[in-house]
């Protein structure tokens, strides 16, 4: 792995991830990920973020930090942004190798290297506004918490203008070679926007106050480039990823986009049967809308569109007298991350005695949900339940105008 030049004696070099393994054990990365850190160098030398041994990273690292004159053991400051084991769970080798290196990090953030890493030597704690001097280069810490874990901090770098983000303004999406926003194609800038809200929607999306007083924080900062622990380092366009954060934010905030998720799922098709004419008639308004099948595809990604969009609908047949089990799934997931305020449209079919409705009522207390009339039929629908079924999909498209 090359090392990237992003000013003077400052380099991002990353580690890009491929692996069938989940990220948190839990979404799926089909495309991969990075881990970026970053060499800083004054007189002294400072690593932002660490990596986990994952996929070669501690390799690709080293690599990179070589080609930029430095390595594991000439590192005397191991910054810390967060403690989340994809940006450490390679600490222990790290002071094996360095054992003389300074590790800093927030109160909360050396709390939990004593607690995960049993590492008692060599620690420092930062608190906001504090600096550290390199010697000719100085870099002054910012408590940013709860983006995404309590003990997080963002780092500047004063002399260029770079704020090094941690998982703010992250992305999924391996760099394959390139680090910049400017040297991505547009089709490409496209690709990580999608990734990137995925991240956001799956990683970040509890925590959308706490980004939005993060972003403040950091406002009378000059910040000339954005450089997070995932994806893409923002030197032409920092404003852009930022104000991309600010919109997702709000999607929290019911801010949503005048778009319909669809999330369905069936057994033998005769949900399916229903859901397309509500398609239809969400056709026939001219409305956006995506449309995710679970368990085909994994909840990540019905989770990132209907984060961002004001309607769902909600296809699922009665099983067992309850709801389709994956799309219980999707509504506990839905809770736990925070999808609420939406407008929601919820069909199915029954076989006998039905079991979904009372189930799903019960599922989406918590939600603040607008349940507009749900729909249910019993095998495969009738023309007039079809006819019923597309007006609801007029009504709905026609609601988030
Ligand atoms: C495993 C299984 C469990 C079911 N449990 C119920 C049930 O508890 N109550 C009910 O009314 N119908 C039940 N049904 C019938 C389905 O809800 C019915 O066949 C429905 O039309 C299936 O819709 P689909 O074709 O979209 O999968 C069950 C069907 C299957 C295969
Ligand atoms: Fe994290
Ligand atoms: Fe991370």
């Amino acid at each position: 792995m090359k090392a990237h030049k992003i000013a003077d004696s400052l380099f991002c070099v990353y580690a890009d991830i491929a692996s069938d393994e989940l990220f948190e054990g839990i979404w799926p990365i089909p495309r991969g990920v990075s881990l970026n850190s970053y060499l800083v160098k004054g007189e002294k030398t400072a690593l932002i973020d660490l990596i986990r041994d994952w996929s070669g990273a501690p390799r690709q690292i080293e690599e990179a930090l070589a080609e930029a004159g430095a390595s594991f053991e000439s590192v005397d400051y191991l910054i810390l942004n967060h403690l989340e084991p994809d940006h450490t769970g390679w600490l222990g080798e790290f002071r094996r190798r360095n054992p003389g290196a300074e590790i800093i990090a927030t109160a909360k953030g050396i709390n939990l290297v004593k607690s995960f890493y049993k590492e008692e030597r060599g620690l420092k704690v930062v608190k906001d506004g504090d600096k550290l001097d390199l010697g000719g280069r100085e870099l002054v810490f910012f408590e940013t918490p709860n983006i995404h874990w309590p003990e997080t901090m963002m780092t500047y770098d004063s002399a260029s203008g770079t704020l090094f983000s941690c998982d703010g303004f992250g992305s999924f999406g391996a760099l394959g070679g390139r680090v910049f926003d400017d040297e991505f194609s547009a089709e490409e800038h496209s690709f990580y926007e999608r990734e990137g809200l995925r991240y956001y929607a799956n990683i970040v999306s509890s925590f959308s106050a706490f980004v939005e007083r993060g972003i403040q924080k950091l406002e009378a900062l000059d910040i000339k480039c954005v450089a997070p622990s995932h994806g893409i380092v923002w030197r032409k366009n920092p404003r852009a990823i930022i104000e991309r954060y600010l919109k997702y934010a709000g999607y929290s905030r019911g801010k949503t986009e005048p778009s319909i998720a669809v999330i369905w799922g069936s057994m033998y098709g005769n949900t399916k049967q229903g859901l397309d004419a509500v398609i239809r008639g969400i056709e026939a308004e001219g409305a956006p809308y995506t449309v995710n099948r679970v368990p085909d595809e994994d909840v990540s990604y019905a989770l990132a569109n209907a984060f961002q969009s004001r309607a769902l609908v909600l296809a699922m047949p009665t099983y067992e007298y309850a709801m389709f089990p994956p799309m219980a799934y999707v509504l506990d997931i839905f809770r736990r991350k925070h999808i609420f305020d939406k407008t929601v449209l919820r069909i199915g079919s029954w076989g006998w005695v039905g079991g979904a409705k009372k189930e799903y009522e019960a599922a989406i207390e918590a939600l603040r949900w607008e349940s507009v009339p749900s729909m249910e039929w019993t095998g495969a629908p009738t023309i007039q339940e079809l006819l019923v079924l597309e007006e609801r999909g007029k009504e709905l498209a026609r609601s988030i105008r």
